[in-house]
């Protein structure tokens, strides 16, 4: 069952989406980071007849949840679970297409992460040792992670919190903060020992060097460069157990008042939930498609991980860690890593300070389109840099590109072909250069974002498919077929015929970005079964077939709708205790 062109031999192709914290809803910026590109690379890699398996889930475990789930005053689990379901309904609205997103509390998750943990442990790639650990003397408990805030050693940000620096993105040890304080009780902490794991990174520095160095020739600059500094800072042994109750228990007795630390389960998550899509339908070995080396140690496939920035060292350093220790599973190929959407807080008063916030996804897409939203969250995806999000500019590129270019390229020509050939596709008579011409520019548009796309660069991608739009709005502009069809019914009947052969284009060539879209251009070309299951080819619109009635593609944005937006949004005023 796969699309596979008779030149092509089908790759296994693992898309790892970056695991959500199940500790509230995700925002545009998350989705412009981590979820929607893989799945608009997932889609393209199908289309070319790929064996392509796209897992992720929510991360279930750990303090951001633990945190969360106190400050509502219910379990962790209900916490955890209550949020999983709403960011899997979101996922689904946004039209991401997983084949198995699941969550880090299911039995074959724990089962695959205590047994990374026994194989790590059994070769020596583990060991105890005693530490000094922040201990909040009034909740009389420890204070792990997310649990301690402070001023960042390396930045002097004053809310950095015990894991990691928002500000620089660094890793901490809450014991390195400046100033520490409890969140649960804003007691300045006490140190105590206690006793944990430790996996036994600086064991595999010269292996992680020589794989950095080969891999990454397929790695973004920034990806490489944050590596390559961890790399040369020298690797430290990292604990892999906390003092919690809320996670994957240590599979060994005497340790119950520990659990595993959330990053050592979630990044094995990859492989668990394709060990679950197995399972799920009844074919237990199926991961080994995907993961299982060969006798030469070659991997089966390429193995893609889409994350956001801020994650990078767990997935280019110690996820490929505990793999080598593992033995016998693929590395990552690639992990194309965005860098932040941002949003500007702006000023209103020197003692006021108007935080804008980006929209949760619920908010989002209660008010837009899916994929108005996947439209402008990739024609401005911030691969290579942080960008910046404005509401203007996301009205403009709805309104000017998508509605005016796209979707009115194909509403013009459709409605056209309605009111004068009765909805029917006419024959073609014989083809200018300017005929040609545009059919060969659709015909080399299928490479060349196809190339893009396999090299996640989804925004020109994106723009590549835009810009035949473009081309077809001129292409029509200079051939105007409601004038020549007058004069000359014959060149108005080729044009139209040219140009709809660019329409059909354009649903195969939007599908993975625009998947909606896509879908119901599909049907007004009158087409049967669905767009994401044709090959990446141009499919021609045969003469003779007759399309039904058209109804306009995308929707124009109104100031109004913004402003209910913006309304909803209920900017936070927050009160900066200057004096005014
Ligand atoms: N939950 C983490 C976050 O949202 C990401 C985990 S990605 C993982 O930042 F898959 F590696 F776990
Ligand atoms: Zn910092």
């Amino acid at each position: 069952m796969t699309n596979a062109r008779p030149d092509h031999t089908p790759e296994y192709i693992l898309v790892g989406v970056a695991w959500p914290y199940a500790s509230g809803p995700r925002h545009l910026g998350h989705a412009a980071g981590a979820y929607v590109p893989p799945d608009i690379f997932a889609r393209y890699q199908r289309m070319i007849g790929n064996h392509v398996l796209m897992v992720s889930g929510s991360d279930m475990h750990g303090t951001p949840i633990t945190v969360a789930a106190d400050k509502r005053g219910i379990t962790p689990r209900q916490l955890a679970e209550e949020n999983h379901a709403g960011i899997a309904a979101s996922f689904e609205r946004l039209g991401l297409a997983y084949d198995n997103y699941t969550t880090t509390l299911t039995p074959t998750h724990y089962r695959v992460t205590q047994d990374f943990f026994t194989t790590l442990l059994d070769k020596g790639y583990l060991f105890e040792a005693t530490e000094t650990a922040m201990y909040d003397p009034q909740a009389k408990r420890f204070l792990p992670d997310r649990y301690v805030e402070g001023t960042c050693p390396h930045c002097g940000y004053e809310d950095a919190r015990g894991d990691q620096c928002d500000n620089c993105g660094r890793t901490l040890d809450p014991i390195e903060l400046i100033d520490p304080r409890s969140k649960i009780t804003g007691a300045t902490p006490e140190t105590r020992e206690t006793n944990h794991f430790y996996l036994d990174l600086p064991k595999f520095q010269t292996a992680l060097e020589a794989w950095v160095g080969e891999a990454s020739v397929n790695w973004r600059p920034a990806v490489t460069g944050f590596t390559q500094g961890w790399l040369k800072e020298g690797l430290r042994a990292r604990a892999i157990t906390r003092d919690l109750d809320w996670g994957v228990p240590i599979p060994l007795p005497g340790y119950d008042d520990k659990r595993i630390y959330v990053w050592f389960d979630a990044v094995i998550g990859y492989f668990s939930a394709t060990v679950e899509w197995g399972e799920l339908r009844g074919e237990p070995d199926a991961w080994k498609k995907w993961w299982a080396l060969d006798e030469h140690g070659r991997a089966p496939g390429r193995m893609y991980n889409f994350i956001g920035k801020d994650n990078v060292p767990f997935h280019t350093v110690i996820w490929p860690a505990m793999l080598m220790g593992y033995g016998g599973l693929a590395l990552p190929y690639d992990v194309p890593a965005n860098e932040f959407l941002t949003i500007d807080g702006m000023k209103l008063s020197s003692s006021r300070m108007y935080t804008a916030r980006l929209p949760f996804l619920p908010e989002a897409l209660e008010l837009f389109d899916a994929d108005a939203i996947r439209f402008f969250l990739t024609i401005n995806a911030p691969e290579n840099r942080d960008t910046d999000f404005s509401w203007d500019d996301f009205q403009r590129r709805n309104n000017d590109e998508l509605v005016a270019t796209y979707g009115n390229a194909v509403h013009r020509l459709l409605s056209f072909l309605q009111s004068k050939y009765d909805g029917v596709v006419p024959t073609p008579g014989d083809l200018t250069d300017a005929d040609r011409a545009m059919l060969a520019t659709m015909e080399s548009t299928f490479s060349e974002v196809g190339n893009d796309i396999d090299k996640v660069k989804l925004r020109d991608g994106l723009r590549g498919v835009m810009a035949l739009a473009t081309a077809l709005n001129r292409y029509l502009d200079d051939a105007a077929p409601w004038k020549t069809i007058k004069t000359d019914p014959e060149r108005a009947a080729t044009s139209l015929w040219t140009a709809l052969q660019v329409v059909a284009a354009l649903r195969v060539l939007s599908a993975p970005f625009l998947p909606f879209s896509a879908e119901r251009l599909h049907t007004l070309l009158g087409d049967e079964g669905s767009v994401h299951a044709l090959p990446w080819q141009p499919l021609g619109l045969p003469a003779g077939r007759s399309l039904p009635k058209p109804e306009p593609l995308f929707r124009k944005l109104e100031d109004d709708d913004l402003a209910a937006l913006l309304d909803r949004l209920k900017p936070t005023v927050v009160d900066t205790g200057e004096p005014t």
